[in-house]
Parts: C-alpha cells; structure tokens; sequence
C-alpha cells in the first residue's frame, strides 16, 4: 500500500538519559542526517556534555523527543534579549527528528509541546524559531504548531559556504492556542 506515512500517535519531551548519548552522537556525526540545513562546518560535539548540565543553565535548555516510546530526535531553546531587561527575553527554539521519524505529526507536536513548556515554566511572552526558506517542512510544522510567519531575515546564516535567507516565525503568550 502505498500513501502517506503512518502518523504517530505518542510524542512526549523527556530529560536527555546516558543511554541516549551514542544513538544521538551518531547521528550528529552522521553528514547526510540532519539535511543541508545543518551543514555548519563545525566538527560534531558529544551530547555527554549537556548530561551533567541543569536545565536552563546559561538561559540554554535540550530535551529529547520521543515518539511511540522510542528516541526520535531532540529540541533545545536559548534565551535571546531584545532589550536589557528581562522582560524583554524570548526563547529560541530548534529540532532536529531522525530520518525515521519525519513527516509524520512529530515535529509539530514536539514543538507545540516545548513552546507550552516554556510558558508554562517561565515567564517569557515570545517563542520564536528560524528556518531556512527553502525548509518547507519546518515552516509547514511550526505554523502547525501555532507560530505565526513574521518575515524574512536576509543572509542570517552561513552554512555550506554561503549566506542563505531564515524564515522568523515566533509563537506569543497571547496568541490563541
Ligand atoms: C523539520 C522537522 C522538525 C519537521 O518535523 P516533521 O515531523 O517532519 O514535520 P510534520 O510531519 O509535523 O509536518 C511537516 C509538514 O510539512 C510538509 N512538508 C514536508 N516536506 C515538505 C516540502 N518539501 N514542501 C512542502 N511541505 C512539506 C508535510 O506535508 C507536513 O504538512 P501537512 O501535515 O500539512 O501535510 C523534521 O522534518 C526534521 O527534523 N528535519 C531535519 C532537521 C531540520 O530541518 N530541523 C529544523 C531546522 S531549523
């Protein structure tokens, strides 16, 4: 039978656990996983580092997603200052699924779910994510996931040997869920 690929049904943000620092180390090493929009040219660091980090340690965080009980990929999010005060704080957030995993409702739950965690958890008014323009798939599953397209940043990031243009999408406390 041919089609769509099976939606997932269980997607739950948990704590990184030892146990998941190789699977997510091979596929950070691994060039051909995490797509062209990953090809930052830097070598790949070992997850064991963030084990012994606290949660929102230097206004950084990483948990790991799991679909169906199994290890999926994983989300993290950074503090970033519009202004001195912090009020004016917002997260951003990133994903990265395995391969396996794509295309099937995770990454918008995923990222419903952690921008619900962090307004549920801090006081931030703004949760905001970039992507590639040419990332249809994460432009398609954040605005799933309720973020609205708030415009294009020119030249924001170098990867593979150019300058290429981020779509800015953000979420708000206000905005109806
Ligand atoms: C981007 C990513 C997190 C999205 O998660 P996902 O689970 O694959 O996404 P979902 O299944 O929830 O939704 C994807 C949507 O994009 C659509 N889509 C996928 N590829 C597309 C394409 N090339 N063009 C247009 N739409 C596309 C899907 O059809 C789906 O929309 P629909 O439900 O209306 O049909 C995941 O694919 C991934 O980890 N990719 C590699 C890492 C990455 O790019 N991370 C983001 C970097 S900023």
């Amino acid at each position: 039978m041919t089609g769509r690929p099976v939606a997932v049904s269980a997607v739950r943000l948990r704590a990184l656990a030892p146990a998941d620092v190789a699977t997510l180390d091979a596929w950070s090493a691994d060039p051909g996983h995490f797509t062209e929009f990953a090809d930052f040219g830097m070598p790949a660091r070992s997850h064991a580092a963030l084990l012994a980090r606290a949660e929102l340690e230097g206004g950084y965080g990483f948990l790991v997603v799991e679909v169906d009980g199994q290890l999926a990929g994983s989300v993290s999010w950074q503090s970033v200052a519009y202004g001195p005060n912090p009020e004016s704080r917002a997260w951003n957030i990133g994903i990265g699924l395995d391969l396996a995993f794509r295309g099937r409702g995770a990454g918008t739950r995923a990222q419903r779910l952690l921008a619900d965690m962090l307004f549920a958890t801090t006081d931030a008014g703004r949760v905001e994510a970039s992507t590639d323009v040419e990332n249809l798939a994460e432009q398609r599953a954040l605005e799933k996931a309720g973020f609205t397209r708030e415009g294009v940043l020119r030249s924001a990031q170098w990867r593979g040997g150019a300058w290429h243009d981020l779509v800015s999408y953000a979420r708000l406390r206000t905005d109806p869920r």
